[in-house]
């Protein structure tokens, strides 16, 4: 073996096995050669919620979460914050590389020719309850989007995967903002294939009696970058219940409901919810220390703090904490805003959140422009699935097509009861 191996002695045995290393990792499956008596299974890994184990190669996103680098398809999220729109930065992410400017027309073009949704998915809308959660809706619709779509079963068809792709991306804020309407009881306004794809989204959430929605472009534009730093983010929870469930090769909208599902969760896509409750319950500047005295204590968590990958300030922060303010010249200022600049200040130079690497996350200032553009808080984890989308897409596609996936399915350590007799239930005491 040479140098970029392992050697593993088992002292069960006093064997040593060489165990190659490959891009700074080992292969789970090179252990379980090691075994004490030959019927043994052999050795596994045991890693819960799979925070040392890498399940793909990708060559999708980049992140050094201790230098604080976001890269798609190796561009700077800054780079593509300042200078791309939601809709290039989507395609980047799908095909691999930036489009030519004919190629982004074309995408441009499918998109907004697949933003219309089936008649019968509004009826489906109108069944749910009048206070429906828009993320429940937008669960439950998109998974019932595969029953209109059976060529979609085709994955290992190109042309199948590429239609619904654009599918996909483009009908995400359709379903989003009619579920958004139906829980304010307000009529469906359907999409206006002139207006941009957060120009259309606004419009079909926002528009009254108007014949032609305008869109303010600062907010327009400010939503594009939203969706730009949301469009993927590698093995993120709901990432990986997309890969994870694709892998059994159903359909990409049931895969995309799974993905949607998983981002509902207040530690995921609800925490920019969270946050906002939490800079409620603060209420006031002068309740901080209390509050920051509550988390120390470990009674709640400071929402919007902390990250599994990044034990820096997440880019994506930093980049919203800009946005910020062009959003606030054009709404009313957010006076949540001034608890949260307060909070992050006490935090970051608080030894607990300092030891920790805790800093603010991409959810931590989100909310607050949301907030301030005129969505309710329901809607937050929904504006963090519409752009997801094309993440899902292309990390679902790179797993259907490398030959080292399989179906996902993880092993266990089994600590239950050895084998036992079953007893009718006349012998059981109670
Ligand atoms: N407030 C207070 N303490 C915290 C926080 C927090 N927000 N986050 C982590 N800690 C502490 C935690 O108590 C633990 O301390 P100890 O080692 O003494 O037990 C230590 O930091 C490590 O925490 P962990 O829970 O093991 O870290 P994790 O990697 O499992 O959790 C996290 C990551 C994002 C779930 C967590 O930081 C958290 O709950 N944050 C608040 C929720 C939030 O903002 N979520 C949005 C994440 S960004 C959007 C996305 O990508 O989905």
């Amino acid at each position: 073996m040479g140098k970029d191996s392992l050697t593993i002695t088992d002292n069960r045995t006093g064997k040593t096995y060489d165990v190659p290393i490959e891009n700074e990792t080992i292969s789970a499956m090179s252990l379980r050669q090691i075994k004490a008596k030959p019927d043994d299974f052999g050795l596994m890994t045991y890693d819960p919620a799979f925070t040392n184990t890498a399940s793909c190669k990708s060559r999708i996103t980049y992140i050094d979460g201790d230098k604080g680098i976001l890269r798609y398809r190796g561009y700077p999220i800054e780079q593509l914050a300042e200078k791309s729109s939601y809709l290039e930065t989507a395609y980047l992410l799908v095909k691999g590389e930036l489009p030519k400017p004919s190629h982004l027309k074309a995408f441009a073009h499918n998109i907004t020719f697949h933003t219309m949704i089936h008649e019968n998915i509004k009826k489906f809308i109108d069944g749910f309850h009048h206070d429906a959660h828009p993320m429940g809706i937008l669960v439950g619709t998109v998974g019932a989007l595969s029953t209109f779509y059976p060529d979609a079963k085709r994955i290992f068809d190109t042309e199948s995967r590429r239609v619904q792709t654009h599918r996909l991306i483009a009908k995400m804020p359709t379903l989003a903002a009619f579920a958004y309407r139906h829980s304010i009881g307000m009529p469906y306004a359907y999409p206006d294939n002139d207006l941009s794809y957060t120009g259309n989204f606004l419009s079909m959430l926002f528009k009254m009696t108007e014949l032609k929605y305008h869109p303010n472009p600062v907010l327009e534009r400010a939503l594009d970058v939203l969706f730009i730093l949301h469009a993927d983010h590698e093995q993120n929870c709901s990432t990986n219940a997309m890969r994870s469930v694709g892998s059994s090769h159903v359909d990409p909208y049931s895969a995309i409901a799974a993905a949607t599902a998983a981002l509902y969760g207040p530690l995921h896509g609800g925490a920019n919810e969270a946050v906002i409750r939490m800079l409620m319950e603060i209420g006031d500047i002068k309740n901080i220390p209390a509050y920051i005295k509550r988390v120390k204590g470990g009674e709640v968590r400071l929402m919007g703090f902390g990250h599994r990958i990044y034990k820096n300030y997440d880019p994506r922060a930093k980049i919203i904490k800009q946005i910020a303010d062009q959003v606030f010249e054009v709404t009313r200022r957010n006076s949540l805003l001034d608890i949260a600049l307060e909070l992050e200040r006490i935090a970051l130079a608080d030894e607990y959140f300092i030891s920790k690497k805790l800093y603010p996350n991409v959810d931590f200032y989100s909310g607050i422009i949301y907030q301030a553009m005129g969505f309710p808080m329901d809607m937050f984890p929904v504006l963090f699935a519409i752009p997801r989308t094309a993440g899902w897409l292309a990390q679902w596609a790179e797993m259907l097509l490398d030959e080292d996936q399989k179906i996902a399915r993880p092993r266990q350590v089994y600590l239950g009861p050895a084998v036992r007799d079953y007893v009718p239930i006349e012998a059981r005491t109670e």
